[in-house]
Order: structure tokens, then sequence, then C-alpha cells
């Protein structure tokens, strides 16, 4: 459904990528692995068509938003979501919040109609709370929430904006066990509702976990991907082996 093919993407002079393919489908989890500032942010941001690859190609359903007029460009935009790894919500209520995504998904029409349906959007955004066990906090002010809280309202507002493809920047880098946990069910949530996911991640066994394929990025590219069981039980690439052991610290 999304895929990158040969992309590059340097800042200056510096290489963060080069050559890199990946794709993600339908319903699946891809666990993107790497250690720290190998590039997982500058990837998730080319997968999102926010960033523009400065060689290779980013389609989505075979569409190329870089060679399509701005309009089409929004559309294809709009059927990504992103959820940072710094938690970005407003001043207001959670509830606010992740009603926040059913609007940015709606055209202007569905929006003005919207306002007088305002019972199925909160049907909408207590389903979406309840994936990350938070409809209790719904009427609470986001800036009262405890950290692990906030990331999984972030999480929730991704959900309610319903995208084909969501991209997740280090989800749980922050988060005790039982936060992990939460987002972690969510993670199989969505990808149940048909939804592809990437998750960036530096913990391995999250990736283990969640994930049906595994890239590990190392340097400036992907040294391998693959299923998750064959990364991490018998990887082709000497330099994955290392790095999953352990031996190749950075
Ligand atoms: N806007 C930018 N301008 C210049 N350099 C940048 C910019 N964004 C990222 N970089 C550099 O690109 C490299 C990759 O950064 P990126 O944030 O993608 O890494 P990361 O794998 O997500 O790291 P982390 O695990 O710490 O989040 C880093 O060396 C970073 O300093
Ligand atoms: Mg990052």
């Amino acid at each position: 459904m999304l895929r990158a093919t040969g992309v590059s993407r340097s800042y200056g002079d510096d290489t963060v990528f080069r050559d890199l393919t990946i794709d993600v489908d339908a319903g699946e989890v891809v666990a993107v692995i790497g250690p720290s500032g190998v590039g997982k942010t500058t990837l998730l941001r080319t997968l999102a068509l926010s960033l523009e690859p400065d060689e290779g190609r980013v389609k989505l359903d075979g569409t190329d938003p870089w060679t399509a007029d701005e309009a089409e460009r929004l559309v294809l935009r709009r059927r990504v979501g992103m959820v940072f790894q710094e938690a970005s919500l407003f001043a207001g209520t959670v509830a606010r919040n992740v009603e926040y995504g059913l609007r940015v998904r709606r055209s202007w029409s569905e929006r003005i109609a919207s306002l007088f349906r305002l019972s199925g959007a909160a049907d909408a955004v207590r389903e979406s709370l309840d994936v990350v066990g938070l409809t209790d906090k719904t009427d609470q002010p986001v800036d009262s929430l405890s950290g692990g809280e906030a990331q999984r309202v972030s999480f929730a507002r991704a959900l309610a904006y319903d995208p084909d493809v969501l991209l997740l920047d280090e989800p749980t880098s922050d988060l005790d066990p039982r936060n992990t946990a939460v987002i972690e069910d969510a993670v199989g949530e969505a990808s149940d509702r048909g939804i592809g996911v990437v998750v960036a991640t530096h913990d391995m066994h999250q990736a283990e976990r969640v994930a049906d394929r595994v890239a590990v990025l190392l340097d400036d590219g992907i040294t391998e991907v693959g299923p998750t069981a064959e990364i991490f039980e018998d990887p082709a690439d000497e330099r994955t082996r290392k790095f999953i052991s352990g031996e190749l610290v950075y």
C-alpha cells in the first residue's frame, strides 16, 4: 500500500540514509529498529509524505505525491497518520484533542455537517479512547495527564483520524510497562482494522512482540527487512546479526 523505493535523504552534506526500500501493506505491522540518530524519524517523515526524498520514490497505492499536484498530495497525505516521538497535544480536554483527529480527516462540507452530528463524533471519540483505556479521562484537561496517558491520547487521536497507514515514532520510549502494553495492544487493534502500521523503536523486544516484519536501519541504509522471526533468529546480514545480539554497539 505504502512503498518507498531506493530513497535517499541528506541534510546538507550529511547523508541520513541511502537507497533504502521499505513497504507496508494493509493490516501489517512493520517495525523499524536501529540506534539513535540513524534516521528513523527522518524515514517516518518521508513515509508520512511530508519530507521529499532526494532520490527514489515514495508511493501510496501507486501514486507518487511528489509528482502529483499539491491538492492531490494533500489528499494522499491525509491518508497517513503519524504519532510523534513527543506527545503533541494542544491545551484543552482529552476529548477535544481526540475529536481533532476526526475533524482533520473530514472535508469542509463534512465538517460543517458534523457540527450537527456531535453525538456521532462523541461515539467515535469514546471508541478511540476505549482502545487506549482512557474513557474515564474524557473531560480532563490534557495538561493534568501523566506522560504515559498523554502518549495514549496522541495514539487515540491518530486512531480517530482513521488513517490507512499509521506511523508511530518511538511510541513507548518514556513509558512504563503498563502504558507500553496498552499502546502495543492498540497497535494490534489498528492492524485488525486493516491499518498498515510502521513503528520506529529502539526496543528490539517491542519489535519482536508487535511486528510482522522488521527492518533494521544501521548507518546509511536498511541492512535487512524480513519476517520478525527470521530477523531475530536467523538474519542473513552479518551486521544485522551483530546488532540483534548486542555485539554492534553505537
Ligand atoms: N532538520 C534537520 N536538519 C539537519 N539535520 C537533521 C535534521 N533532522 C535530523 N537531522 C539529523 O539526521 C540524523 C537522523 O536523525 P533522526 O531524527 O531521523 O534519527 P533517529 O533514528 O530518529 O534518532 P532517535 O532514535 O534519537 O530518535 C541525525 O544525525 C540528525 O541530527
Ligand atoms: Mg527519532
